[in-house]
């Protein structure tokens, strides 16, 4: 094919360069962001009288048939293009002769490839953000199932206090809701159109950038045509909340990961999430959970990859930039495959209420409810901590939990312990007697359960 651009450029290029300067193997995705905006451009044409209606009309008329013949696949991308937006007019001006040649006024490959970046960054956005909805729901749903199962909370991966599965649950479900409220602010910096930037200094036609950019329903214009086509903050922005994202998701798959071991038994997976091993007929590994996990090491790539091909151009284009493609499409092919398979991974994993309950009676866990008992009785809490501290010492050395040892045993250690010590520390009451906002008891975390519903509801 004859280049577009040959002018002084004779258009002789080598075929190694050729190849090596296509985009079209990756960029043919925005062949439909392409045609909208064309179409969206021809109609600005013809209403600030640049071209002729029925020009536009032709235009927009041979625009729709090219649509329509790549999405039925009568008319197939031709990968020896340079790109896609050349692969679109070139056709065009085949099909409809030499007005299609005027499409391209007021206009430079260098925002026409910004504004269908931003579109269909935006559509993907959309996607993962109801991608997001979908799995914040499957986590409420599972929080209320078992808002009253009790289990360890950890830190430092050593059991703390008790709290129970849904709680645990719904930590994950806002750092989701946070997930969608960052991708729905970028959205205002995604939602601008660069159209009219024109090569870097805008056009001597007197266009209507404002109409165009309504037409395609983006909230704005640019202010600055040369900030136009050389803003790719929107691309870095949208990988680094996809980064995010995928860093919450990693979290969650590996604690799947440690509660489906043989260790933990908390959560079995669904056979239908789970993998064999080829050779030890024992095994269901969570290979899901686990890819989940290792390709955020991809999308981390793809931050630095967009960071680092940003962070020494100069200004306004740079064929640089060509390199934003494949890494905004990696991350968002990435998330959506990740959040995909998260939603029903964890619809359907079976949780273990009575492995939970057990683990939580081994740890001591009930010891600081213990120290508070004390306190509440008139012992300060530095030397109530002290004195729980050696009862628990005591336990280890004689193979008991502080619900086994005898109220006689107790009053050695204080005299201030009566027979209500032993409800103070019931793992369940433990539980219930934190209502402060927020906290684990079965009424804080349906008043969560409550909250995330409502975001469900209201986007
Ligand atoms: N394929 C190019 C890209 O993705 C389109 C813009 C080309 N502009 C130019 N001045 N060569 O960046």
């Amino acid at each position: 094919m004859g280049k577009l651009w040959a002018g002084l450029s004779s258009g002789n290029i080598s075929k190694i360069a050729d190849d090596f300067n296509s985009s079209i193997k990756f960029d043919k995705r925005l062949y439909k962001e392409d045609i909208t905006g064309s179409i969206a451009h021809a109609h600005m044409l013809s209403k600030c009288g640049i071209i002729t209606k029925t020009d536009a009309d032709t235009l927009v008329n041979g625009l729709l048939n090219i649509l329509q013949d790549l999405e039925s696949g009568a008319l197939k991308i031709d990968e020896t293009a340079e790109d896609i937006h050349t692969f679109v007019e070139e056709t065009l001006t085949s099909r409809v002769g030499a007005v299609g040649k005027k499409l391209h006024t007021a206009r430079s490959r260098n925002d026409q490839v910004a504004l269908d970046f931003r579109l269909y960054i935006l559509k993907e956005t959309k996607a993962i953000q109801s991608a997001i909805k979908a799995l914040v729901n499957t986590i409420a749903d599972k929080a209320e199932e078992y808002k009253d199962a009790v289990c360890a909370g950890y830190t430092h991966l050593q059991r703390a206090q008790p709290i129970t599965f849904g709680h645990h649950l719904m930590a994950y479900a806002f750092m989701l809701i946070r997930d969608y409220d960052r991708l729905n602010d970028a959205i205002k910096r995604i939602s601008v159109s660069p159209i009219g930037s024109c090569a870097l200094a805008g056009t001597t036609y007197n266009t209507d950038r404002a109409a165009e950019a309504a037409e395609l329903g983006l909230s704005r214009v640019c202010e600055n045509s040369i900030d136009g086509v050389s803003d790719r903050d929107f691309v870095a922005e949208f990988i680094s909340c996809c980064a995010l994202l995928q860093t919450h998701l990693s979290r969650f798959a590996e604690e799947i990961i440690l509660w489906t071991s043989w260790e933990f038994k908390f959560v079995s997976l669904s056979s239908e999430f789970t993998t064999g091993s080829s050779i030890m007929p024992q095994k269901r590994n969570s290979d899901m959970a686990e890819l989940v996990r290792g390709k955020t090491g991809r999308v981390f790539g793809d931050l630095t990859g967009i960071l680092t091909v940003l962070k020494g151009l100069p200004l306004a284009y740079n064929k640089d930039m060509q390199e934003d493609k494949e890494l905004a499409f990696d991350a968002a092919d990435t998330v959506k495959a990740c959040l995909a398979v998260f939603a029903p991974m964890v619809a359907t994993m079976t949780v273990h209420r009575e492995n939970m309950k057990a683990a939580a009676q081994k740890g001591f866990i009930n010891a600081t409810d213990l120290a508070d008992y004390l306190t509440k009785k008139g012992e300060p809490f530095r030397s109530a901590y002290k004195i729980c501290g050696e009862i628990v010492g005591y336990c280890i050395d004689n193979g008991k939990t502080l619900e086994t040892v005898s109220l006689e045993t107790y009053k050695t250690f204080s005299d201030l312990f009566e027979e209500d010590l032993f409800s103070s520390i019931d793992i369940e009451n433990c539980v219930n007697k934190r209502i402060s906002a927020g906290g684990t008891s079965v009424a804080s975390v349906e008043k969560q359960i409550s909250v995330a519903r409502a975001f469900l509801n209201n986007k």
